[in-house]
């Protein structure tokens, strides 16, 4: 039975890659390289690329030139599974979650939060110093948030290691034998790859983020990834385990607890709606930069998405990606060091495993609050227990979005 769930929904999926083109759609910089030129506009493109050859070391490519990412998603919707991805290609650097910092000192806002992607997108990691606690010296601190889920960091010339093979060098090497990092020598190795890529949870809708990804030193792309928000809701209760006894009550009563609070799904259901409608209007300010990508479709044919979504992002089908994204599906053999952030799992199992935790009682509550966004992402609902639990009816269903989004 689960093997033949497996087959439909890779049919599925064939389908709608072969019928959904480049979910970028071509960027102004695109027109700009085939209108016709004026002699004047000619001459001073030349100027401008041997001035940017002469004066720029070899391997420094000017901002201008490099590609900056967003993943742009929420807590347990597999960002860090997108993120890995990315952080196994050679031409990048990757940040997971320097928001984490903004947060924690308190001072958080849109603006805030903007301001400082802007900055490091530019490869300006010093501009964190201001929120690491305690705050670094001379630039150095063993503080950043998940240093070590960035391999540029893990990896010379950021991090030396003697007497390590370099083989060996996963996340919990890491830990141990890079505690301090050099915020300095981090930005140069930024400025050196052709990708920035950062992930981040903490924006909450699209349209906070406008003025950064208009910025014209930026050259933004946005991933948006989106999730059941049953299946985010039940991985944060296994996760996270809060307040347990209240959804255990809930199981066994069927009432919900008044004093459990669902306002944080709501939000997230809205702010996920706000934002995939944004996109569908395919604003001008959003052209050629967004994709919206759903974690069961990543999950559930890793290779073939791993494939799209690097491909729109005009990053090279790198072997080291696919070799990572291999030994992964395959259950994992790179150790996993914190499950709770942890990116190696059966990614194939766990899609839709999430049915055989929630109780029907809370997956029906949740959807009725959700219905609008179930609907705009093409999630099913569920009308018996029966069919929560039967792993033979997927509740995923091809997305005519991904198209509507996608168009130029
Ligand atoms: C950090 O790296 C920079 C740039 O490579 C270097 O100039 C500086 O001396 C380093 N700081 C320390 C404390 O090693
Ligand atoms: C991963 O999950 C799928 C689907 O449940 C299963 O068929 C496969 O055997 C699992 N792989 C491993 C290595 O556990
Ligand atoms: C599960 O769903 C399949 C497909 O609709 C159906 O044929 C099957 O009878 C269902 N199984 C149960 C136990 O309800």
């Amino acid at each position: 039975m689960k093997q033949s769930f497996k087959i439909l929904v890779l049919i599925a999926l064939l389908s709608l890659t072969l019928m959904s083109d480049a979910h970028f759609s071509k960027g102004p910089e695109l027109d700009l390289n085939m209108r016709p030129k004026k002699d004047k506009d000619k001459r001073a493109t030349s100027d401008q690329y041997k001035m940017s050859t002469k004066n720029l070391p070899a391997k420094e490519n000017p901002t201008s030139m490099k590609t900056h990412i967003l993943i742009f998603a929420t807590t347990r919707s597999g960002s860090s599974f997108l993120g890995q991805l990315f952080n196994h290609h050679p031409d990048v650097f990757y940040l997971f979650e320097p928001l984490f910092h903004i947060e924690r000192s308190g001072t958080s806002n849109h603006r805030l939060y903007s301001n400082v992607l802007r900055r490091l997108f530019d490869c300006n990691l010093r501009s964190l110093e201001r929120y690491i606690k305690p705050r670094p010296k001379n630039h150095i601190t063993n503080q950043l948030f998940r240093r070590e889920s960035s391999k540029a960091m893990c990896s010379p010339p950021v991090c030396t290691f003697h007497g390590h093979s370099k083989l060996n060098m996963n996340e919990k090497y890491c830990q141990k034998i890079c505690p301090s990092l050099n915020l300095t020598l981090a930005s140069e190795v930024c400025r050196q790859r052709q990708y920035v890529v950062i992930k981040a949870v903490r924006i909450s809708e699209i349209n906070t983020i406008r003025a950064l990804v208009e910025d014209p030193k930026l050259n933004m792309k946005i991933i948006q990834l989106v999730r059941d928000p049953r299946g985010i809701l039940s991985s944060r209760i296994s996760t996270f385990g809060f307040n347990g006894n209240l959804w255990r009550t809930w199981k066994k009563t069927g009432q919900k607890p008044k004093n459990l609070e669902m306002t944080t799904i709501v939000k997230m259901c809205d702010d996920f709606f706000t934002s995939v409608a944004t996109a569908q209007q395919q604003p001008s300010w959003l052209k050629g930069k967004y994709m919206l990508v759903r974690y069961e479709d990543l999950a559930l044919n890793p290779i073939q998405w791993a494939k799209k979504i690097l491909t729109n992002t005009k990053i090279s089908l790198d072997s080291r990606v696919f070799s990572w994204l291999q030994s992964t599906i395959n259950g994992g053999r790179e150790n996993v060091v914190n499950r709770k952030y942890g990116t190696v799992r059966n990614s194939t199992a766990e899609a839709e495993d999430w049915r055989l935790k929630l109780p029907y009682v809370v997956a029906k509550y949740t959807q009725t609050l959700c219905e609008r966004t179930l609907k705009q992402l093409s999630y099913k609902k569920v009308n018996s227990e029966g069919e929560l639990k039967n792993m033979s009816l997927t509740l995923i269903e091809n997305r005519k979005t991904f198209e509507e989004i996608s168009l130029p």
